[in-house]
């Protein structure tokens, strides 16, 4: 494997080629302290196998704050903590790398007051907010500001620095002509709009030439009138004759959703799909790439190198999905690899100013991100005085998350799944054009299940009776959601489908049939998107909330909207349905009321309701329970997986059901 291969990138000796790329976290203090959070969350991957890590974009000014609690440097003050930082990830065996960051014009005054700065007058496309132009004084201080951060991180033990020119920030915002408009020193020529970064680069190797310097770039901005390869090569051959070690490959621009999906890819873009920017660029160097991008499995890594398309890797999201990943991939842990789904509900967490959390894996950012607690298998056995008789109704992905954690720390679990397969909504949430890789979030763990040999007992009917009989100490409630009813559509004069059957059957409609969907969240768009693609229906979608797909991240969002869009879908958003007259669907928005042909078929996707109805059987037979997943609040695979991973963990921790009730009745008669 060549991603096992040692290698080299200047003075830097690297164990692999497998490089933990540049990641907020939001982990760090509001006043950009690195935290425990953080430490552990960096160790981990470290310790998880990759070769070097790169930390989270860090502030280099007071004044350019990325996020809430991103992590600063602009201040001595911040050194101890990152050298706690930098420690650990070299206790883990790892090169640590430290990438410096402005905003520039993608400041926002949303966080902490932050005034966007570029080089020319103009607006944050993201926020609408003024963008105002650099005077060249303040751009040396900046660059100044870049050369202090960089001898921090040195000072904090880091091994090499990493300027951030890419994904749209401020020294991306001086390269491209699609943004600078200067007529000085600093804008027209490509030799001018190289200058910031190169006058940057050129100050940080002359004040500390005994630092390894790399710089992100994005190989294309993905967007007209954006720089060209030419220009990328030019700027890449020019930073390599200024003496950095390696050129480390992004995409596109955080500016706005469009394009910030080329540099955080949604599950539509092909994996490695950078490579043909890559290219180019790594045949015009002496010195290393570093590639991102959609990099899922270790067989994608390995492809890269093979092809020859960059020298290392970055892999991001896959990191955060599953810190072992190197590991896992290099045999060395023989579980298999917790994949990233590309769902971007760590990105979107980030950009709310939310801590990062993934959908895949609940232990990030947590102090039992650890083997033992993510393969609980690998731990040692628990004594027998804290093993546990547990039972587990529903084997959706909850139950299963449930039954895989508890049955791995060695407790004594049975799954009863009242259909006759197993999965639940799973089969209904991978069915979407795109959606294929979710899968992965089952796979995983229906596997372990499999290994650990839990029982999965099929179309068991979970009643009072067989309840008791089992015994269990303790109950899971994993038994999902149902389609909500809409008494409401029961005059429509066309074929009225929910959602899940739609998708699980879409010739029940008409190819070509007009569709009208009632309901624009998740669900609602994706199985417009389905019946788009597979029948081509022309959809209409009916949304009481001002935006469509309100809750999804956001870069997935605008490639699933740009998609129903491009296939003529038409969103009413702000808009109720109220019911039906002489056969037409009554719709209202605020004071406005009209009626409109709902089409051949009517396809409802409005939130399902709780299903909670083993509870009686469960209360009868005197069993305690606990909710997990949609049959708790109907939601999605993060929140189900997390309820469902902490509700099995703490179960060692509940009393032994018998042994209470035998210390009850021995104990001293009142
Ligand atoms: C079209 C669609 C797309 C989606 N896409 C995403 C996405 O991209 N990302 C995301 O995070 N979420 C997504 N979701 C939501 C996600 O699928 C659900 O939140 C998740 O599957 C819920 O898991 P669960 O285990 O709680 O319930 P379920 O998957 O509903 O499983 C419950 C299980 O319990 C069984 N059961 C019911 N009653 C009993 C009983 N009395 N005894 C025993 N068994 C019983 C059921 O048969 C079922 O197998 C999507 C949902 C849909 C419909
Ligand atoms: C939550 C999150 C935060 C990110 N923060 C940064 C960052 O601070 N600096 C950076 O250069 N790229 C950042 N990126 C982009 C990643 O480094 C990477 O280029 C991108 O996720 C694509 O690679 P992947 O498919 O392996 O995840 C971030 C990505 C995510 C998901
Ligand atoms: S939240 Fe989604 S995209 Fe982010 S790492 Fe986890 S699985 Fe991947």
């Amino acid at each position: 494997m060549l991603i096992a291969q040692p290698g080299r990138m200047g003075p830097l000796a690297l164990r692999n080629r497998i490089i933990m790329g540049p990641m907020g976290t939001n982990y760090g203090t509001c006043d950009g302290f690195s935290t425990e959070r953080d430490k552990l969350y960096y160790a981990e991957r470290a310790f998880g196998g990759a070769a070097m890590v790169i930390t989270e974009a860090m502030v280099v000014s007071p004044n350019a704050r990325n996020h809430r609690n991103s992590l600063c440097i602009h201040h001595d003050r911040f050194i101890p903590g990152l050298a706690a930082v930098v420690e650990a990830i070299h206790a883990g065996g790892a090169l640590a790398v430290a990438q410096l960051n402005h905003r520039g014009g993608l400041l926002r005054r949303s966080v902490l007051g932050m005034e966007p700065v570029g080089p020319s007058d103009g607006t944050n496309p993201n926020t609408g907010e003024p963008v105002r132009g650099l005077s060249a004084p303040e751009i040396r201080a900046i660059q100044v500001e870049f050369l202090e951060a960089a001898r921090r991180a040195r000072d904090a033990g880091y091994d090499a620095v990493e300027l951030h020119a890419a994904n749209g920030y401020l020294f991306q915002q001086f390269f491209t002509a699609r943004i600078n408009r200067r007529s000085d020193a600093y804008g027209g020529t490509l030799d001018n709009r190289m200058r910031l970064l190169l006058e940057t680069v050129a100050l940080i190797r002359a004040a500390l030439p005994e630092l390894p310097l790399m710089v992100r770039i994005s190989a294309t901005e993905y967007v007209e009138g954006g720089y060209s390869e030419a220009e990328a090569v030019a700027l890449a051959q020019a930073l390599e004759g200024a003496g950095v070690i390696a050129i480390d490959l992004s995409g596109g621009s955080n500016e706005s959703p469009a394009l910030s999906r080329y540099c955080i890819q949604p599950p539509s873009f092909p994996r490695r799909f950078l490579e043909p920017y890559a290219r180019p660029i790594t045949a015009a160097l002496g010195i290393p790439v570093i590639m991102a991008g959609r990099i899922i499995d270790p067989e994608d890594a390995e492809a890269v190198l093979q092809a020859g398309s960059a020298q290392y890797v970055a892999v991001c999201r896959a990191l955060v999905a599953d810190a072992y990943w190197t590991r896992k991939a290099f045999g060395e842990i023989a579980t298999p690899i917790r994949k990233c789904i590309s769902c971007n509900v760590c990105f979107e967490r980030l950009t709310l100013e939310q801590d990062v959390a993934c959908v895949a894996n609940p232990l990030v950012g947590t102090e039992f991100e650890r083997p033992e607690f993510a393969e609980p298998q690998l731990a040692d056995p628990l004594p027998a005085a804290q093993r546990r008789r547990m039972l587990v109704l529903g084997a959706g992905v909850a139950g299963v998350e449930a039954a895989r954690v508890a049955a791995a720390r060695g407790h004594e679990v049975e799954i009863w799944e009242r259909a006759e397969r197993p999965g639940g909504q799973l089969p209904l949430a991978v069915a979407g054009p795109d959606k294929a890789d979710v899968g992965g979030i089952w796979s995983y763990r229906w596997a372990q299940v499999e290994a650990l040999g839990v029982p999965v007992r099929l179309g068991t009917e979970a009643t009072a009776e067989r309840i008791r009989r089992f015994a269990p100490d303790i109950a899971i409630l994993a038994t999902g959601s149902r389609a909500r009813r809409l008494p409401m559509l029961d005059a429509s004069p066309v074929p009225v489908l929910h959602a899940w059957e739609a998708i699980l059957d879409p010739g029940r409609i008409p190819r070509g049939a007009a569709v009208t969907v009632i309901g624009g969240g998740l669900v609602g768009l994706e199985t417009a998107d389905l019946l788009v693609a597979s029948r081509g229906c022309r959809v209409t979608i009916v949304e009481g909330l001002p935006t469509l797909a309100a809750g999804m991240a956001r870069n997935n969002r605008f490639d699933l909207l740009e998609r129903l869009e491009r296939a003529g879908m038409q969103g009413l958003t702000d808009t109720l349905v109220e019911g039906f007259e002489a056969g037409r669907l009554v719709l209202r928005s605020g004071e406005r009321r009209w009626t409109m042909e709902p089409g051949e078929a009517i396809v409802h996707a409005v939130g399902p309701v709780p299903n909670r109805d083993a509870v009686p059987a469960l209360e009868a037979a005197e069993i305690p329970y606990v909710l997990v997943g949609d049959c708790n609040r109907p939601g999605d695979f993060l929140d189900g997986i997390r309820d469902a991973w902490m509700a099995a963990l703490a179960i060692e921790r509940r009393p032994k059901l018998r042994a209470a009730a035998d210390a009850v009745l021995s104990g001293p008669v009142p």
